[in-house]
């Protein structure tokens, strides 16, 4: 149960994205001239649009998955890459004023770990004792899940420079009860299938102090009563559609036959691993019945809670995204 490899997933981003999903020009000049009226200070150096030869750069440098540097990945009208919180203020002020919307690059993780004490009392038979373990501060992991040899400096995190990316596609599960052997014996053969490619699974174990914080302490519903989190992940290099399907198809049958051994009603979901798989909102036109599918997965009883949130501050619903929350105006 050793985590690894986390080259795949994004991590820490503050790019504002301006897309318009009816492209016009006028509005993009508009935005523009907006953002300068908005923010004389210096906000040109941080605007990039497809004519700014670095424009691609800046975009390509915060992808970090494969399917989403295709043709026919939408593309940003604008790039804001706000050094302030007046950069960001009037970014969203002139997205709003003239009808472009706004994608944020960000991501983060929220992993726990486990004791040595606590593995050999309750999984002896797995003998890891003091030597299987490497001990390093918080910072030092980072380096480690990132993949670098041992002893890298420190100062590799400090490398801005993308590094290579491949194709991925990540699903999650939460597991309430011990899953039976069979069933492991299952996801066994699944992995030795050669569509599985470099599929990995990880599961980060839950229990101890997280099981005594309730569902409604905070947004985030999956600690009490959880035993531990599932996170299925495919990566694969090969460019093409045929690639594409076989991978994504492997995954999604792995996740079908795990259903009768994970959380059920709803089958919950992590949303920092967002999959898209759960269900998207429309375009332009985001239904509270519909986002319930996956918030309830995402959030369980707190989806309503935050609804209630988001009518209050956002009823025109100006951020949203495939799977935002929706406001309670929209059924
Ligand atoms: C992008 O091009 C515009 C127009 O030439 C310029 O004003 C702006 O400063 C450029 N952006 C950056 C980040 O250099
Ligand atoms: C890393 O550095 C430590 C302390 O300098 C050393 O004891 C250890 O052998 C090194 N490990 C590797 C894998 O180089
Ligand atoms: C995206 O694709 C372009 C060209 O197809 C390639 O040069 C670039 O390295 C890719 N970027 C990432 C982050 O995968
Ligand atoms: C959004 O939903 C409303 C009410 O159901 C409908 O009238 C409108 O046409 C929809 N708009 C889009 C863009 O789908």
């Amino acid at each position: 149960m050793n985590c690894r490899s986390s080259s795949m997933f994004p991590f820490l981003f503050l790019f504002l994205f301006s897309f318009s999903w009816i492209a016009s020009a006028d509005r993009h000049e508009d935005f523009l001239q907006c953002l300068h009226y908005q923010n004389s200070n210096a906000i040109s150096k941080v605007i990039y649009t497809p004519i700014n030869s670095s424009y691609s750069s800046v975009l390509q440098f915060s992808i970090r998955n494969g399917r989403f540097n295709t043709s026919a990945t939408p593309k940003p009208l604008v790039i804001v890459t706000p050094l302030n919180v007046a950069h960001i203020q009037a970014a969203i002020a002139c997205s709003q004023k003239h009808g472009l919307q706004i994608r944020v690059r960000s991501g983060g993780h929220d992993y726990e770990d486990r004791l040595l004490s606590y593995m050999q009392e309750s999984f002896p038979e797995l003998g890891l004792v003091k030597e299987d373990c490497i001990e390093m501060s918080w910072i030092e992991s980072t380096v480690y899940f990132a993949q670098f040899p041992r002893n890298t400096s420190l100062e590799v995190l400090l490398n801005r420079s993308p590094r290579p990316t491949s194709f991925f596609k990540g699903k999650t599960d939460f597991v309430k009860e011990p899953i039976p052997k069979t069933a492991l014996e299952g996801i066994w053969e699944r992995l030795d299938q050669v569509d599985a490619g470099s599929a990995e699974l990880q599961f980060t174990a839950y229990g101890g102090k997280m099981n005594e914080i309730a569902e409604s302490s905070t947004p985030f519903p999956h600690r009490a009563g959880t035993l531990y989190q599932i996170h299925y992940g495919i990566s694969w290099d090969e460019e093409g559609i045929e690639a594409y399907a076989k991978y994504i198809s492997w995954i999604r049958r792995l996740y079908s036959y795990m259903a009768p051994y994970v959380s059920k009603n709803p089958r919950q979901a992590y949303v920092n691993y967002r999959d898209l798989d759960l269900g998207v909102n429309n375009l332009g036109n985001t239904s509270y019945r519909q986002a319930s599918i996956w918030g309830t997965k995402y959030f369980k009883n707190n989806f309503d809670r935050l609804v209630r949130v988001k009518t209050a501050v956002d009823p025109a619903n100006f951020f949203r995204n495939e799977q935002s929350i929706p406001p309670l105006s929209s059924w």
